[in-house]
Formats: structure tokens, C-alpha cells, sequence
């Protein structure tokens, strides 16, 4: 791999869920950031060459049975070093501080005195701020040579900083949005502390990446399963660039998509980018293979092992078509969030999600992945700067499996034609609101039962409708959104008026958890 052209910071996770955080703010200051276990060799953080290390926050306290211990010789490597939070109570621990249970503990917004004039950290800030603090144990006094910068009413070293040896801490989180000022903390450490250049932008990360799959993939032929969604469209047209004619990409329209969307990724790919698109028309094939199958899980396997098979047909047949058989590479769209497991931990599994990532062990192809490196909001701006059209950019997560998990009983073609027609009403008025920025996901959900209804003078007997519509940052957690009553009524009344076969519109109220954003 060529060698990077961007300077690298390396955040330390001690266990606190802020550590992926951190590395996105450094990043929103165009500096590249990842995160490695807080009990990395500090030889092996050495070779990296980072140009700084930041130390997340963790456990309540420096003191408590089996507490993250900083290798004190991560601080004399000559690379300067901030402390955040734990990471500051670690640092001053190790330096001959002190850190000590004050009796206080701070939590939430914090008024901060700080001391700008002479300060690193805090030049150009204003000495009376709002931080975010969550802590028990505190630092009362800074290590020998440092000088104290910042305090709070309970905690009397609630910033400190020794620039001559390269050593910065602060107690509270200036990488969370309740502290306003805390990007201008980060900026103040990543350019002036540590002399970080800002050069990972958009173009840079493409320009990176374009290198490295060339020399991955050396004059080899690349294959892509191209799902219309973000990821997959950012992957694929970032390896074209690298590869152009020796990219394939297969869409695989299993009848399960959304109004418009396979005309638009035909559309998007093929005559916007003039990509090579093997486009597999299979909806039948779905819809045999899903014929009286109404569990979520069954449906889930069933369309996934479908889908790998159709993929495997067309690698096959191109592989024959071309005569030499030298497919070898795979894209796939895999996100840093997904690479990083920073603690080891895997949650119960509570639905088997289903993207391409089944592929690669039936199909001996080496996987190409552009975006490891990468968070979400920074594929979007890959997206944009590669010219990818908005609503594809900021399109709203689509499961794997569709609207098959939408449908609640059996899949049809009669329901998935009522569910799209639904469906599309509901996008087109949380556009019209202007809503569609707010939201993480917005759709309709068709549970196979039938409500009595009402309809001029007759009765109907037609089925319900779900809206759901939910605000996240992640998709771990969600809450339904509070949407206006008028949007409810025009969504309501356009479904029950214009889609045959629903005389009923419900809103589903329920947060995740105790529900999940999909209904299966
Ligand atoms: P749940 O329903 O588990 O969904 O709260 C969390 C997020 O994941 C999306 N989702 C899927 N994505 N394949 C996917 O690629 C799937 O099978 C799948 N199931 C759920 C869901 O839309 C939400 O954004």
C-alpha cells in the first residue's frame, strides 16, 4: 500500500463509549484518527508514527478493581499526548500527580473557568465556558512541571498542560456536543500542540484510496454487489475510479425494493457513470423462493441464500463469458464502525441481518474494501465529492431482505404492490415537510390482518397500514419521532384515499428498545 499522505492520531480506548466519538471529531478536523485498545504495545504505537495520542475516557475511576492501567511509557515516546477525562487522571497518575475522590461527583454541564492567556489548549477560548462532565474521582494536583489551566467549583484541575514534554489533559469531554467549545479544544491540541496538518479531506481519502486498490488489485477484474444503498454505491464508484472497465457491478432486483429504486440505480450507474451494471431482474425468483413462508427469520435466510446464489450465477457466467476466468476481487462496502471492536464485545444476535457479507466464504474472491476506514458521515462526503446525486447520498438505511420484512405474514406481489404504493406516500410527505434531514428512517409497515372500515356509505374490509418513523444517531437505540399531526393527516388520509386495499392508517409509538426499527 502506498504510504499515507495524511498524519495519523491515535485515540486510546480505555473503555469509554466516547472513543469512536473522539476519532470522528479529529476527523471533523480533517486530521485521520483510529482507535486501538488503551494496552497497545507502545513499540507497536511507535511504528505507526502518529503524530499524537489521545487517551479516551473510561471507568469511574483510576482506582477501581481491574481499571485500564496507562503504560507510562506511551508518554515518553516524544509524541504529545492528551488526556481525557479517565485518560487525564491516567496521565497525571502516572507523573506523579494526584488523583482523589473530591466527594463531588460532576456530571452533566459544568461551568469551566479556564486561564486562555498562555495557554495551548485554551488560547482563543473564552475563560468562562460549559463543559460536559462525568466523573467521580478528580485530579488535585497536576504532575510535577505542569501547569494547571483550567477549574471547576469541585474539581480544582480540570485542565492542565506541560507543552515542553508534549502532555495535555482535561476532565471533562470536549468531543461530545454539550461542551460548545470543545472542537476548538481538539483543533487547539491536534494543529498547535501536536502540528497536525489538516489534509484528510474528501479528495484526499479518494485520491488515498484510488491508490491503494490499484495496487491491490494490480490489471486483476473486480466484482460488485451493488445494492443502491450508500455504502455500496461510495465502494463501487470508488473502485471504478481506480479500475474503470474492470469493474462489474451486479444489482440484484429482488422484487423487494422500493418504488423507483432499480430504475435509479440503473440510472445512477450505467448512464451517469457509465459503469459496467449486470442488472438481474429475479423478483419472481424471490417470490416463488418465499411462497408460504411467513417467519422473519426464514424469510431473512431465504432471500439471503437466494440472493448468494443468483450472485454466484452471474460471477459465473462472466467469469465463462471472458474465458480466462480471472475474477478475484470483491468489493464490499465495509465501514471503520465494523472493523473497530475496540473492547472484543458482539451483542446477541437479534436479527440476522443480511447484506453481502455471506459471500466471500462460498466464493473465493479476495474482498476489496475502500471504506474501512471510513464513518458514515464520511462515506456521504466521498459520495458528494465523487458526484453521487444527493438523494442516493442521503438515502435513509434499506434492510438487506426489503420490504420483505415489512410484510408481516407471507410476501405476495399483490402486497409488496400495496406496501410500495404506501410506502412512496409516506416518503414523498416527510419530504414535502422538509423532514427527511431530521429523521433516520421513515416507512410503512403492512401486517397481513383486516380491519373494518368505512368508505362512503360501504363497509371495507381492507388491510392496516404501520407508519414508522424514528429519529437515531446509530441505530442502537431509536425514538419514535414526534411528527406533526398535519404530516400524520396527509400521510394518513393520502394512503387510506389512494392506496386500494388499506382502510387504515396506525403510527407505531414505540422507542427501540423495548421494539426494533424494523418490524421483523
Ligand atoms: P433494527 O430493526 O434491528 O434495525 O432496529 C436497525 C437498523 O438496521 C437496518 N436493518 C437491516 N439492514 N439488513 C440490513 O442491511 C437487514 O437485514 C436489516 N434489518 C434491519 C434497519 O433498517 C435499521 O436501520
Amino acid at each position: 500500500m502506498a504510504a499515507p499522505s495524511h498524519d495519523t492520531v491515535l485515540v486510546l480506548d480505555f473503555g469509554a463509549q466516547y472513543a469512536q466519538l473522539i476519532a470522528r471529531r479529529v476527523r471533523e478536523c480533517h486530521v485521520y484518527s483510529e482507535v486501538v485498545a488503551c494496552d497497545s504495545d507502545p513499540e507497536e504505537v511507535r511504528a505507526r508514527r502518529p503524530r499524537a495520542l489521545i487517551l479516551s475516557g473510561g471507568p469511574a475511576s483510576v482506582y477501581e478493581p481491574g481499571a485500564p492501567a496507562l503504560d507510562p511509557r506511551l508518554l515518553g515516546l516524544g509524541i504529545p499526548v492528551l488526556g481525557l477525562c479517565y485518560g487525564q487522571q491516567a496521565i497525571a497518575l502516572a507523573l506523579g500527580g494526584r488523583v482523589e475522590r473530591t466527594g463531588v461527583r460532576e456530571y452533566g454541564r459544568t461551568a469551566l473557568a479556564a486561564d486562555p492567556d498562555g495557554s495551548v489548549l485554551f488560547s482563543g477560548l473564552p475563560s468562562d465556558q460549559t463543559v460536559w462532565m462525568s466523573h467521580g474521582d478528580a485530579v488535585t494536583a497536576a504532575p510535577p512541571g505542569a501547569r494547571v489551566c483550567a477549574r471547576t467549583e469541585a474539581t480544582p484541575v480540570a485542565g492542565f498542560e506541560d507543552p515542553a514534554r508534549g502532555l495535555y489533559g482535561v476532565q471533562f469531554h470536549p468531543e461530545v456536543a454539550h461542551t460548545p467549545r470543545g472542537l476548538d479544544l481538539l483543533k487547539n491540541f491536534l494543529y498547535d500542540a501536536a502540528g497536525c496538518r489538516p489534509n484528510w479531506t474528501s479528495v484526499s481519502i479518494i485520491e488515498e484510496q484510488e491508490a491503494a486498490v490499484r495496487a491491490q488489485v494490480g490489471d486483476g477484474r473486480v466484482l460488485a454487489a451493488l445494492s443502491g444503498g450508500v455504502d455500496s454505491s461510495v465502494a463501487s464508484l470508488l473502485v471504478h475510479r481506480a479500475v474503470g472497465e474492470r469493474l462489474t457491478c451486479v444489482f440484484v432486483d429482488t422484487g423487494m425494493l422500493r418504488h423507483g429504486e432499480a430504475e435509479q440505480v440503473e440510472e445512477t450507474f450505467r448512464r451517469d457513470f457509465n459503469v459496467n451494471l449486470v442488472h438481474v431482474k429475479a423478483a419472481d425468483r424471490f417470490l416463488q423462493r418465499l411462497a408460504g413462508v411467513t417467519d422473519p427469520e426464514a424469510k431473512r435466510k431465504a432471500i439471503g441464500t437466494e440472493f448468494i446464489r443468483v450472485f454466484e450465477e452471474v460471477a459465473r457466467d462472466l467469469a465463462a463469458a471472458d474465458g480466462n476466468g480471472d475474477l478475484k476481487f470483491l468489493v464490499q462496502g465495509t465501514l471503520y464502525p465494523d472493523v473497530v471492536e475496540s473492547g472484543g464485545k458482539r451483542n446477541a444476535t437479534i436479527k440476522s441481518h443480511h447484506n453481502v457479507g455471506g459471500l466471500p466464504e462460498t466464493m473465493d474472491l479476495e474482498l476489496v474494501e475502500p471504506l474501512r476506514l471510513l464513518f458514515k458521515d464520511e462515506v456521504r462526503r466521498v459520495g458528494t465529492e465523487l458526484g453521487l446525486p444527493t438523494d442516493v447520498v442521503q438515502r435513509q438505511p434499506f434492510p438487506g431482505p426489503g420490504l420483505a420484512v415489512r410484510i408481516i405474514g407471507e410476501v405476495t406481489a399483490d402486497r409488496l404492490e400495496i406496501l410500495r404504493a404506501a410506502d412512496q406516500i409516506v416518503s414523498e410527505e416527510i419530504h414535502r415537510a422538509s423532514l427527511d434531514q431530521t429523521l433516520w428512517q421513515w416507512f410503512a409497515v403492512l401486517p397481513a390482518i383486516r380491519t373494518v372500515g368505512v368508505m362512503g356509505d360501504s363497509r371495507t374490509y381492507a388491510h392496516p397500514v404501520i407508519l414508522r418513523a424514528v429519529t437515531s444517531e446509530d441505530a442502537m437505540t431509536a425514538d419514535f419521532a414526534r411528527l406533526p399531526y398535519p404530516v400524520l393527516e396527509r400521510i394518513s388520509s393520502r394512503i387510506v384515499g389512494e392506496v386500494a386495499g388499506i382502510n387504515r392508517v396506525a403510527y407505531d409509538i414505540t422507542s427501540k428498545p423495548p421494539g426494533t426499527i424494523e418490524w421483523e
